[in-house]
Parts: structure tokens; C-alpha cells; sequence
């Protein structure tokens, strides 16, 4: 065997290209991270070795991801770790040694379906007793929750939270060596832990964290408690990490934060959003740039300057207006006006006539009337969304907005609820319609799941479209004609 490797001489750029099994482990850890880390994969992939050839074929892990894209990044992160301790990623749960809930608490019904899958994980890991099961993610930041689970999930193994994700490998070894359930909760964080192996889920496109947390404190949201304070990544470090994505492959890349509109301002120093966006612009073999999500009251004139004349930043945004009427958006703490959002929503449009803009929508938050509803249908009928996500309030505990008075009953919310959403459909139809027999850039996804001999694109706008073409082409750009409109997406031919 060659020599053994002590991970503290590595430089972090080159911890990827380490082999695990020429780590020295006998040695104690690294106190820095992300060295320490790896120590900790190169350990436990000895146990997972020894485990796969004692049952004589490979181990299997299975993640379920709950909840937005920056639970689907953590989830890449995740399994980008249980890749390299050796563990084969599978869909199916029945199958696997290893499943994790990566969770979310922004509305209750998330809670439920994991409570209610925890309930048929127990009767697998009844007939598979070396089953290990690890939940994380935000619900694991509400303290009401672990008790629950203390209490009346005891089969769980491994509990940890939003912060502490990056230790990961030192929580695995920690579970492998020991029987009891193994909690452990940060209740907050300044550091910031990259450079950690990541198995992205599409070869062609990639979301990458631009900051964490969130400082809005909208009064029914649960986000800033258990994601934490905003945090910035350095400028240089998101440039370089997707750079490297570009050399791997990747064409499209999503920003992700709670309110990118916001990014930068704390850094030592600061830099604007607009501003990471023309870095990231510049960058040679990238395509295409999304971002998610921007707070209507943080949006600049730069920001839609740099819009305007980007070639690379998509024709979508997607600007939460949450509801329309002021005494609503004002108990929400939003903190903007509908006119201010409309006003917004002009400027923005006249910049990129060709927009596609979306938003969320809540309907039944505490004290809203069926006439504040009307103002939130109004707002709709005047910005045409592409396309709205449409929520029923949900109580959070420990947010501002659970202890208000006249939370609205249930059978009224439903009623303002069915009103938006049908204007809500009839908009984004139209506006879909609006595209027919253009020829649009599209980046050809995936095979169509109803039917292999069509693959599927997505326009800059975000839309999909459906045409003949071959797997080959996954992960480029083609132009495609938009034939026939059918409600919400397109099927059409390539121009060659
Ligand atoms: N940071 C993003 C949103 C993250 S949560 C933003 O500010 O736009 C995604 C969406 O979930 C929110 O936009 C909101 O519409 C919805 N949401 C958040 N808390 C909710 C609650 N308590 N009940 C119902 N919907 C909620
Ligand atoms: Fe929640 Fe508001 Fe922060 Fe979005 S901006 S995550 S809705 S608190
Ligand atoms: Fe849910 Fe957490 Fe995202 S609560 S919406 S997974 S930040």
C-alpha cells in the first residue's frame, strides 16, 4: 500500500482529489475544517466497507427531500458525503440500509407527511433491524418537534439540524459507534463550512448557495428561526466554486438565498447582488443564471439595470407578493405597499417587456377579510403572473402571526383560496398563449416522462416544452418553435 495520507498537510482545493483510503486515521483529527471532515469520511468509509463485504453486496442510502431548493442543495451535500464513505444512492426506501428526511416546517402539512412516513419507516426497520434512519433539516430546529420524536419515535438514529450539516461524516461515526439516538442541534451559527464533496443531481445545471439564513421576519414565516441570521458567502468563493462547475459540466446555475436581493451587505466588504451578478456574468462556458428568491422591498434600480443588459440572466423573476391588501401586507411586515409592489412590477416590465414573472401567494392569514382577498385577486389581474404559488396560511409556533387574533375559519379561507386560484389559472393561461409560434432557446432537460421519444427543454422564462429530439442532446441549448400551447406548457420542433 502507499503511503499514508495526514490530511492536516492538505490545502482545502485539494481535499476532493484525496484518496479516503490512504487517509492515516489513526492519528487524531484535524482541528480545522473542512480537513476534519474528511478524516471523518476516510473512517467511516472503512466501516462501511467492512459492513459491505461482510453482507456481500453494496449498502444502499435513500434520501427524501422535503421543502425548497436549499433543502434540495443540502441533500446534494448529503449525498455527496454518503457517495464517498461508500454508500450507493437508491430511490427506493425498502431497499435501503440508510434513509434520511431532509425536512421542512414552512407550513404544517410538510410536518405531517413526515410523521406520517416515520410511521411506515418504523414497520421497515422492524423487518430490517440494522436499518439506520437519520431525519434533518428545519423541522429538527424546533425544539416541540425533537421532543416528539423522543418521545414517540424512538427507532430514529440520528437527529441534527440546519447548521451543523457541514459535520455531517463526524455525525455518521458518531451513529455507527454508538446504539443510543444521537441528537444534536445548533441553535445558530457564524461559520461557514464549503469545500465539501457534492453530488449534484443534474449534470447540465446546478443551484449554489449564495447566503444562508434569513433577517425579514415576515410575521407568519418560521424560515429566520430555524435557518438563522443572513450570512453572505465571500464573492471569490462562489465565483471559483462555479467556475469549477462550468469545467465539470454545468451551464445553468441557480443563486440561492432567502432574499438575494439583500446579499452581500455584511460582508467585510460589501458588495450588491447586481454586483455578484456581474461577476458571475463573466464567467466563460456559463449559460444561463437563475436566482431565487428576491424580496419586492429590496429590489434595486441596479439589479434591473444588470438585468436588462445581462445575456446570460434568465426571463423570469420571481417576486413573492404574498398578499394585496396594505393592512395585510403591513401585519405581514412586508414592508411594502401594493402600489409600491406595482410600481415595482411596472419598472420592471418596462425594462424586460419580455419577463415572465411569478410570485406566492398566502390566503387566510389572521384578520384577512374576503375583501382583502379581492385586493390580492386585483393585484393579479394587474401584474399577469406566469405563474403564482398559492398557500393556505399555516399557524407556525413562535412566530408573531400565531398569537394574532381572528385567525380567519377554515371554510372562509377555502372560498378565498378557490377564487385566487382560479384567476391565478386563467392568467398564467393567457399568458402562456402569448408565446405561440415563437422560436425560443430552450435547455433540453430531461427525456419527457410520458413519452421517451420527446425530450423535455425549459425556456429562460422557465416554461417547459416538449419535442422530438434525441437523450444526446441533454444539457444544451437548442432553439425551438412553440407549436401548440397546452394550458401551461408547449410542445414543438427544433429549428436546426
Ligand atoms: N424567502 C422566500 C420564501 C421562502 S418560503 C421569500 O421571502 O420569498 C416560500 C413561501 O412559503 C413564501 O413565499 C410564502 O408564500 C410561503 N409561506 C411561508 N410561511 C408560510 C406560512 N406560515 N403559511 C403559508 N405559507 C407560508
Ligand atoms: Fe420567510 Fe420572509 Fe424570510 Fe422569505 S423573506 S424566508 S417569507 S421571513
Ligand atoms: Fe422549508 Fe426550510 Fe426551505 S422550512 S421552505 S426547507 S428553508
Amino acid at each position: 500500500m502507499d503511503s499514508y495520507i495526514d490530511l492536516k498537510d492538505i490545502v482545502t482545493e485539494e481535499l476532493k482529489h484525496v484518496d479516503l483510503d490512504r487517509v492515516n486515521v489513526t492519528c487524531s483529527p484535524p482541528d480545522v475544517e473542512p480537513q476534519r471532515q474528511y478524516y471523518f469520511m476516510a473512517k467511516c468509509r472503512q466501516i462501511v466497507k467492512s459492513e459491505s463485504e461482510r453482507l456481500g453486496r453494496p449498502l444502499y442510502a435513500c434520501i427524501q427531500t422535503f421543502g425548497c431548493q436549499m433543502n434540495a442543495r443540502d441533500s446534494e451535500k448529503l449525498l455527496g458525503i454518503l457517495t464517498q464513505i461508500g454508500y450507493v444512492s437508491t430511490q427506493e426506501e425498502s431497499e435501503a440500509d440508510f434513509v434520511i428526511y431532509n425536512t421542512c416546517t414552512v407550513r404544517d402539512n410538510a410536518n405531517q407527511r413526515v410523521y406520517g412516513r416515520l410511521g411506515f419507516l418504523n414497520s421497515l426497520k422492524r423487518q430490517r433491524p440494522h436499518l439506520k434512519i437519520a431525519l434533518c433539516g428545519c423541522m429538527m430546529q424546533e425544539q416541540t418537534v425533537i421532543d416528539k420524536i423522543r418521545k414517540s419515535y424512538r427507532f430514529v438514529d440520528l437527529i441534527f439540524g440546519t447548521h451543523n450539516l457541514f459535520k455531517f461524516a463526524q455525525l455518521l461515526l458518531t451513529m455507527f459507534e454508538n446504539r443510543d439516538m444521537i441528537v444534536d442541534i445548533w441553535q445558530e451559527t457564524d461559520q461557514i463550512v464549503e469545500e465539501l464533496p457534492v453530488n449534484r443531481k443534474y449534470p447540465y445545471k446546478s443551484g449554489i448557495n449564495i447566503m444562508f439564513g434569513c433577517n425579514n421576519f415576515c410575521s407568519y414565516c418560521i424560515v429566520p428561526y430555524v435557518r438563522g441570521r443572513e450570512r453572505s458567502r465571500d464573492p471569490q468563493e462562489i465565483v471559483q466554486e462555479i467556475r469549477q462547475l462550468v469545467a465539470d459540466g454545468v451551464v445553468e446555475v441557480m443563486l440561492l438565498g432567502q432574499n438575494v436581493n439583500s446579499y452581500g451587505k455584511n460582508l467585510d466588504e460589501p458588495i450588491t447582488f447586481a454586483q455578484l451578478l456581474s461577476k458571475v456574468e463573466q464567467i466563460d462556458g456559463l449559460k444561463r443564471i437563475r436566482f431565487m428568491t428576491s424580496h419586492p422591498r429590496d429590489l434595486s434600480d441596479e439589479l434591473i439595470e444588470v438585468m436588462k443588459n445581462s445575456k446570460k440572466i434568465c426571463r423570469h423573476l420571481h417576486l413573492p407578493v404574498q398578499a394585496g391588501s396594505d393592512r395585510i401586507l403591513q401585519a405581514m411586515n412586508r414592508r411594502y405597499t401594493k402600489a409600491q409592489y406595482l410600481a415595482l412590477v411596472d419598472k420592471i416590465r418596462a425594462a424586460m417587456p419580455d419577463i415572465a414573472l411569478t410570485t406566492d401567494i398566502i390566503v387566510g392569514f389572521p384578520g384577512e377579510t374576503p375583501e382583502d382577498v379581492e385586493e390580492t385577486i386585483d393585484v393579479v389581474r394587474r401584474v399577469q403572473y406566469d405563474n403564482a404559488f398559492t398557500f393556505i396560511y399555516s399557524k407556525r409556533t413562535g412566530t408573531p402571526a400565531s398569537v394574532m387574533e381572528n385567525q380567519v375559519p377554515e371554510d372562509v379561507v377555502r372560498e378565498g383560496f378557490d377564487r385566487l386560484l382560479k384567476e391565478v389559472q386563467d392568467t398564467a393561461k393567457r399568458r402562456a398563449a402569448l408565446l405561440q409560434g415563437q422560436v425560443m432557446e430552450a435547455l433540453v432537460e430531461e427525456v419527457n416522462e410520458q413519452d421517451a421519444s420527446l425530450m423535455t427543454g425549459r425556456l429562460s422564462n422557465n416554461m417547459l416544452v416538449h419535442f422530438p429530439a434525441p437523450a444526446t442532446l441533454i444539457g444544451q441549448l437548442v432553439q425551438v418553435s412553440l407549436d401548440t400551447c397546452h394550458g401551461f406548457y408547449y410542445t414543438g420542433h427544433i429549428i436546426s
